[in-house]
């Protein structure tokens, strides 16, 4: 497994790939890696040849406030796990080499990236879209594999690759959970042993949801009601939302008729966690769910 530091011998590598005729597989991380990151490596050996996975902190998603300095590093760690699955190359610039000074181009998909995450993280999406878009162009995948975890951010990168006309396809993939229904994710690791605990309400909020609607229930209002009601039930919790959207759009619905997110996100003490379900209306009439 090859650690590539620099845009050049990136850039030259995945030509050289390319070149071969093979498929170039592109997992982005930010490093911590898990099972649910793993998955997105196994999904993308599945499918290409040879698998590139990046691991950069990106320092413009995170907010003046946030994270960006305590986020989890484990590059040991990340190494090994890739270096077992038996992954081409990890990817791994430094901030610098990403944002030379003197840098002043951003992306921002209008309308997608304002709402939910964006409104509590401002600023937060332009810097997704825009070190996505670097990578995307570093590594030239012909397919690029995200979670379904951060439904918004998926949304998002598969509306830019259409308007850009990218020729990577962005790829979503099923959220891996813990036993107890937790979905995993780097900042769990903030997380102290009753938060812990308590956060297995947004899986908890979700499944009510779901028995809500294969009940009959259709009705966001109602569906909405039934989750914060689990949610405000768990004192360790603290909901920022709880809502039902368009997966196309992200725009609140009312009527459950089309596929849309039920999404959550809710702080456990200062971490804030993301969950979501997509729900697929049947031609039956009935919903299909995926948590
Ligand atoms: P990061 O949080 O490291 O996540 C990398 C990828 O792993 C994302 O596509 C995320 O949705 C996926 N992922 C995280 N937890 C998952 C789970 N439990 N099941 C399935 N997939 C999961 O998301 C980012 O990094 C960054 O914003 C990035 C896209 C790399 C841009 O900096």
């Amino acid at each position: 497994m090859e650690t590539i530091r620099t845009i050049a011998w990136m850039k030259e590598a995945s030509r050289k790939a390319r070149g071969e005729g093979r498929i170039v597989g592109l997992v982005p991380t930010m490093g911590a890696l898990h099972e649910g990151h793993l998955s997105l490596v196994r999904r993308a050996q599945q499918e290409c040849s040879p698998v590139t996975v990046s691991i950069f902190v990106n320092p413009t998603q995170f907010g003046p406030k946030e994270d960006l300095a305590k986020y989890p590093r484990t590059w040991e760690a990340d190494l090994q796990k890739l270096e077992a699955l038996g992954v081409d190359s990890v990817f791994a610039p430094e901030p610098s080499e990403i944002y030379p000074g003197g840098f002043r181009t951003t992306v921002h998909v209008e309308g997608l990236s304002e709402r939910l995450e964006g409104r509590s993280r401002p600023g937060h999406f332009r810097g997704v879209s825009t070190v996505v878009l670097k990578l995307l162009e570093i590594v030239q995948p012909h397919m690029a594999y995200f979670g379904r975890k951060d439904a918004q951010q998926a949304r998002i990168l598969q509306q830019m690759a259409a308007d850009l006309n990218l020729d990577s396809e962005i790829i979503v993939c099923p959220i891996v959970r813990e036993p107890d229904g937790l979905a995993l994710s780097s900042r769990n690791a903030y997380l102290k042993p009753e938060e812990r605990r308590a956060a297995a309400v947004l899986h908890r909020a979700l499944d009510a949801a779901r028995t809500e609607m294969a009940a009959g229930a259709r009705d966001a209002l109602q569906v909405q009601t039934v989750m914060r009601r689990v949610l405000d039930a768990e004192p360790l919790a603290s909901t920022d939302y709880a809502e039902l959207v368009d997966a196309e759009t992200l725009e609140p619905v009312t009527r459950i008729s089309r596929p849309c997110y039920a999404l959550l996100a809710v702080f456990f003490g200062g971490t804030r966690l993301l969950d979501n379900m997509l729900i697929t209306p049947q031609e039956s009439g009935e919903l299909r769910f995926d948590l």
